[in-house]
């Protein structure tokens, strides 16, 4: 069982994603935190992240390897160290898009997710381009997003319980660049899949759409059977 759940920053994909693995049984995979962990290998080296083509050999040469634990999600680990936390600063976010707009890199990193699915007895991918690109066969294809103010809501609130205050408007801002460098950069932009389920969760609780996904996967396998 593949299943792709894709869309834009803040739309409740990792939530999602890591819950529904978590009731199916499935592994689960944030594909978000190998970009970001490229991108905080490319600013600790002080490489240009504009480059392209030295993103990718950057990539290429790195370690990067990724856990699944059913309570924390994706575990990310670059040249042996657990990177899962530090993936997630202001400085990162900055420039994710950047590196993510890379060709040589993404075909490194896809690369990589593809074997993590292989390998896998099962999994809930969650990104940009799943269903458009790196699992295009998958079982159930989700494109999950929700306005852009509850998405930085979400974000903001999320920041907080962590203890980091950011200016709400400058988070919404950064949100709306990040989405426009997703959305019309030439390498797998970010759209939805043919045959996706699109679902809006701008007015949903967590759960709200944790049941819309598993709603809409028990009822077209009972109609598949
Ligand atoms: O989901 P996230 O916010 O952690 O993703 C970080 C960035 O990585 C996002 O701006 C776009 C990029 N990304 C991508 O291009 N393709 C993916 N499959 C996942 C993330």
């Amino acid at each position: 069982m593949q299943i792709a759940i894709d869309g834009p920053a803040g739309a409740g994909k990792s939530s999602v994603a890591k819950e529904v693995a978590r009731r199916m049984n499935l592994n689960c995979l944030d594909t978000g935190a190998m970009y970001r962990a490229v991108t905080l290998k490319a600013l600790k080296e002080g490489i240009d992240v504009h480059d392209g083509k030295r993103m990718g050999k950057l990539a290429k040469d790195c370690k990067l390897s990724v856990e699944y634990n059913e309570n924390e999600g994706t575990l990310i680990f670059l040249d042996g160290e657990d990177v899962t936390g530090e993936i997630r600063s202001s400085r990162v976010n900055q420039h994710v898009s950047i590196v993510a707009s890379s060709p040589e890199l993404r075909k490194e990193l896809v690369y990589l997710q593809r074997r993590v699915a292989d390998e896998s007895g099962g999994i809930v991918m969650e990104g940009r381009d799943i269903g458009t690109d790196v699992l295009t066969g998958a079982d159930f294809k989700f494109f999950l997003y929700a306005s852009i103010e509850e998405r930085a809501k979400r974000r903001w609130l999320e920041m907080k319980s962590k203890g980091t205050d950011v200016d709400f408007n400058e988070l919404l801002e950064e949100i709306a660049t990040r989405d426009r460098l997703d959305e019309e950069r030439k390498a797998s932009p970010l759209k939805v899949a043919a045959g996706a389920k699109v679902i809006d969760t701008t007015n949903y609780s967590l759960e709200e759409a944790i049941s819309a996904v598993l709603d809409f996967i028990k009822q077209n396998s009972e109609e598949g059977q």
